[in-house]
């Protein structure tokens, strides 16, 4: 007989809700509970899923023995580290939404913890469960186009979610947009490694009132000798709440291969609002009985990981390796100068 577990979400906002709604669904889970600061988005959620106890207190969660795996999808994204260690510690396995952590040492920390107490850790890398993305890897692992000779992402969200970031906390693009497409490509490539990381940054609308650039392209040369160039922008014009918009080029010794996730593919036009593009974020969102994109599959495959004793996809070393490079990154434009990797932790 299949054990089932408690779950217990933390922060149930925009990814936060839609990880309880797929907890809710799911038969592997027994009982839900919910932490969330927001009253009004408490009441909405207990009147929508089916909860055991929903409090304002995350820490009511930790102390809850009965709860065996905790999802942190909270904001700001400095509340993780002190949220993933005490859940940890307590001995409960965690979904934590990227990034890891703030610092590579909190990054360590986190995953001595999780080893010591053999416990799932995984960070929330949900492209690598957008079925075109898997597709790249399945192009390189079966050899489709040779040997990969270089790699480009370009995403762009709208400057909605831009603002609402920027806004929390002052992580870069790269460390909160351009991160999605450092893991994927490098859990794409494996087992290559990046030796070197060259980026930019421009900005002409956020830098009026803050530090945040608008955009920021990152380079980066493995150690085969290949390249990846990831550009990450947060100031598409509204459109439809949390558009994104991402192009994706493999170029290969033998063949190329060619990704358009520019969610144009659902174009609704109506009189009053003009042309919209639903399904065109992210996570994506719940349609009907259904869901848009890669985040309920996602979390499906934790609970999984959890309930059946599975590995998970995401291994939280990767997520280290991702947020080295995405620091790097960052060291380089504020040095003007490529960084060499592996580099000296801070
Ligand atoms: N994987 C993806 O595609 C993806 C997309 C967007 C965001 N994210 C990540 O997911 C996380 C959440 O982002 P979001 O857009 O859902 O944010 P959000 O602001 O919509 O939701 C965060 C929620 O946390 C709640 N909260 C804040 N402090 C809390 C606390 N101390 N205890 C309990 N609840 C608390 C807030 O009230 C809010 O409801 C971030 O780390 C973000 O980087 C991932």
């Amino acid at each position: 007989m299949i054990k089932q577990i408690n779950v217990g979400v933390i922060g149930t906002g925009w990814c936060g809700g839609i990880r309880a709604n797929a907890c809710n669904s799911n038969p592997l889970v027994d009982k839900l509970y919910i932490a969330e600061t927001n009253e009004t988005r408490i009441n909405e959620l207990k009147d929508k899923l089916q909860l055991e106890e929903a409090t304002n207190d995350w820490k009511t969660l930790i102390n809850n023995p009965e709860i065996d795996t905790i999802i942190i999808s909270a904001t700001p994204e400095d509340t993780h580290y002190p949220m993933a260690l005490s859940a940890l510690q307590s001995g409960k396995n965690v979904f934590l939404e990227k990034p890891i952590a703030t610092t590579m040492a909190e990054a360590e920390e986190l995953i001595e913890v999780s080893i010591k107490n053999n416990l799932k850790f995984t960070i929330g890398y949900s492209q690598r469960f957008n079925a075109k993305y898997a597709y790249v890897k399945k192009t390189i692992d079966e050899n489709l186009i040779g040997e990969p000779v270089t790699c480009l992402v370009s995403r762009n969200i709208t400057r909605e979610l831009g603002a609402k970031i920027s806004g929390r906390t002052a992580l870069s693009p790269a460390a909160m947009e351009a991160t999605h497409d450092l893991d994927f490509l490098l859990w794409c490539l494996q087992p290559r490694k990046p030796v070197k990381v060259y980026s930019q940054t421009s900005g002409k609308l956020f830098s009026k009132n803050s530090n945040t650039p608008d955009h920021q392209w990152i380079m980066v040369t493995l150690d085969d000798g290949m390249t990846i160039t990831i550009g990450a922008g947060w100031i598409l014009p509204l459109g439809y709440p949390n558009f994104s918009n991402t192009w994706i080029e493999i170029i290969g010794t033998e063949g190329s291969l060619f990704i358009d996730d520019t969610h144009k593919d659902v174009q609704l036009n109506t009189v009053n609002k003009g042309i919209q593009y639903p399904m065109s974020s992210m996570p994506g969102e719940p349609v009907e009985h259904t869901y848009a994109g890669p985040m309920h599959e996602e979390t499906n495959h934790f609970l999984d990981a959890v309930a059946l004793n599975k590995p998970v996809l995401v291994k939280p070393e990767e997520a280290k390796l991702v947020m080295d490079l995405y620091l790097a990154a960052d060291l380089s434009v504020e040095k003007g100068e490529p960084i060499t990797m592996p580099r000296n932790k801070s």
